[in-house]
């Protein structure tokens, strides 16, 4: 008697026929498609758990739309305040500032359409309404009437906040390399800029 051959041959009978999910399925009742889906689901999954970036890789960035928000707030609570000193300012110089103030409170209107239509660029929502624009940009709102050279003083004080509030949007950009976001800032600050040194020329 050979014992290992009938080992084998023992063996060769026990062992399972060849792997066949189909087979396998049917031989449980389970039909064949349920265990494919379950397969793809695991792979799915498997891909899903080890391609997952970090968790601080996903959780959204969200310091320069918030920044760009600050800057759209500004923009529009010193379009509002241009308004006014364009409406109320009395004395000599009143053809020359009521004119000036129209040109200015006309060119932040465009501006803050941009500011916003980046913010949405950038998959956020821009932020509006009077009451939480004023809010969020803290901005003083000046008396009026008042003598011409303080509407003036006032814009200069309200230009340069937001131009504050600017630069450093601008250097957030620059700083995550979002180059659109830095050149938008620039343009905002070269025209604050401007209209300071305007501003501040008539007071001389
Ligand atoms: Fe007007």
């Amino acid at each position: 008697m050979n014992f290992k051959k009938d080992f084998v041959a023992a063996a060769e009978d026990r062992k399972p026929p060849p792997f066949s999910r189909r087979k396998t399925a049917l031989r449980h009742g389970i039909h064949p498609g349920r265990v494919l889906r379950f397969v793809v689901t695991q792979r799915f999954y498997f891909m899903s758990t080890t391609t997952k970036p970090s968790s601080t890789a996903t959780k959204k960035d969200t310091r320069l739309v918030d920044s760009l928000n600050l800057v759209l707030a500004d923009s529009y609570q010193l379009m509002a305040l241009t308004h006014l000193a364009h409406w109320n300012v009395e004395g000599d110089s009143f053809f020359q500032l009521h004119t000036a103030f129209q040109k200015q409170y006309e060119e932040l209107f465009e501006a803050v359409d941009d500011i916003a239509e980046r913010v949405r660029a950038l998959d956020a929502y821009a932020i509006g309404g009077l009451s939480t624009l004023a809010r969020t940009a803290g901005m003083e709102e000046f008396k009026s009437p008042m003598p011409q050279k303080d509407y003036v003083a006032a814009l200069i004080v309200a230009h340069e906040k937001v131009a504050d509030d600017a630069t450093r949007t601008r250097d957030l950009a620059g700083e995550l390399n979002d180059l659109q976001t830095q050149d938008l800032m620039i343009g905002r600050l070269q025209s604050h800029e401007k209209v300071v040194w305007m501003l501040k020329s008539f007071l001389k």
